[in-house]
């Protein structure tokens, strides 16, 4: 039998373990033919190999192209170092975040971050109805986050070096500041460059026009980060000339927060800088779920690496059984399939969720708004396995009937 993809799947730390190969099960269950090459990221590599993303996982992304990857832990530097193996210590390693390295590496520059309520679902947003009674807004809106730079970009000092200074003097608005111990000065330098900040519009533009939606949404800071944000706005308004049936929107980030509550059901694609993409598109994710149902795709022009926004989650990792919620990772394995053209399959995948929890009968502990651990399941909670049995059922009765279901 012919198949079609290779995925190298990174389940990394913690709950990364866990929720990863349920991701996969779910894939198998839609007919998505692939090998899957297993390769190591994370907090054992770094202990073993003071490196947390081996070189080695680094030429199967190269090679392969398309990544899904589960989480990793990552610990202040003092422990970092206190945990390299014996022969390492003391050497010079450094501890660099793997996802970070990897965005650097194969330049994933686009990072889309859809966050879609699905009705049921008990930790979606409701607000009042002026006339009495509550509303649930239905939320879908896909945020495009440039992953690579802005103030993320990793140019910073404390104590700046004297030519930093004295560049910086030659502005005028540097004078307030001229006097400032190296000591008690920190500055972390925004860049945008406009190839990337084209790249990031576009990819929102596209996705629009592919997925129908009406508006495309530039949520920055233009009226004072006039340089950076402006030519972020400025850009948007160019790449939108190619896209006459999406209006352009532009909001400032602190509005956008501050609208948030009041209408999410009016926006569709957003697109921001680095860090103003972080806050919208976390801010978003609590209206519909937050962690558990929070799903991301770094995309780069040859290598994709698909994941969920959560992290390790250690305080989970050891249970047995699993308790938390896969959901996030199985969207994430959705996108994937959208970035491979297997859109079909990946409709499946999201009718089936849909239907898993408009049905209410299986949630996680995140769903029940109950705490997690141990004792989750003797409350009711299902186990991480449970929630993907009951989307492996939804799959198995077929997307019609799992919606009407
Ligand atoms: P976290 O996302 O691992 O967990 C925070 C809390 O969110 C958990 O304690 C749990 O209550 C909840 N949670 C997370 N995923 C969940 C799921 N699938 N279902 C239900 N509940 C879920 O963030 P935290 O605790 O700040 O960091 C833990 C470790 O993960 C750290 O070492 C951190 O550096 C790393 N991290 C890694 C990320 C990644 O791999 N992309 C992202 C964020 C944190
Ligand atoms: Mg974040």
């Amino acid at each position: 039998m012919l198949t079609k993809h290779t995925i190298v799947t990174m389940p990394g730390d913690g709950i990364g373990n866990q929720v990863l190969p349920e991701a996969i099960r779910v894939l198998d269950a839609v007919g998505f033919e692939a090998n899957y090459v297993h390769a190591d990221i994370g907090w054992e590599c770094w202990k073993k190999d003071g490196t947390a993303l081996p070189e080695h996982t680094v030429e199967l992304l190269r090679k392969h192209k398309v990544g899904l990857f589960g989480a990793i832990t990552s610990k202040p530097k003092k422990e970092a170092e206190a945990e390299l193996s014996a022969s390492l210590k003391g050497k010079g390693y450094q501890y660099f975040s793997p996802i970070v390295s990897m965005r650097q590496i194969f330049n994933l520059d686009v990072c889309m971050r859809p966050c879609l309520s699905f009705p049921g679902n008990p930790l979606n947003f409701i607000r009042k109805r002026p006339a009495g009674g509550f509303e649930e807004p239905k939320v879908d809106v896909v945020v495009f986050r440039q992953n690579t730079e802005g103030l993320y970009a990793g140019v910073e000092w404390t104590n700046p070096p004297q030519q930093i200074r004295e560049a910086l003097a030659t502005h005028s608005k540097f004078k307030t500041f001229a006097g400032v111990s190296g000591a008690d000065l920190a500055i972390s330098v925004r860049i945008i460059t406009r190839p990337a900040a084209r790249r990031i519009c576009e990819a929102a533009f596209r996705h629009a026009r592919k997925f129908g939606y009406k508006s495309v949404t530039i949520c920055e800071k233009p009226n004072v980060l006039r340089e950076t944000s402006g030519m972020m706005e400025e850009v948007a308004k160019e790449v939108q000339k190619q896209y006459s049936e999406i209006a352009l929107w532009s909001t400032n980030i602190d509005a956008q927060t501050m609208w948030l509550t009041k209408n999410p059901e009016d926006y569709g694609v957003i697109v921001a800088s680095n860090l103003f993409g972080d806050v919208i598109s976390d801010a978003f994710a609590g209206l519909v779920g937050g962690l558990g149902f929070a799903a991301s795709g770094n995309i780069g022009e040859e290598v994709a690496v698909f994941e969920p926004t959560h992290g390790s989650a250690p305080k989970y990792a050891e249970l047995d059984p699993p308790i938390v919620n896969p959901i996030a990772m199985i969207l994430s394995a959705a996108m994937m399939l959208d970035h491979l053209g297997e859109n079909e399959k990946a409709t499946k995948i999201r009718a089936a969720i849909a239907a898993v929890v408009a049905e209410g009968k299986v949630r996680t502990y995140d769903m029940m708004r109950i705490s997690g651990g141990s004792k989750s399941i003797a409350y009711g909670a299902a186990s991480t396995t449970e929630m993907t049995e009951a989307i492996l059922a939804k799959i198995e009765v077929g997307v019609e009937a799992a919606v009407t279901a």
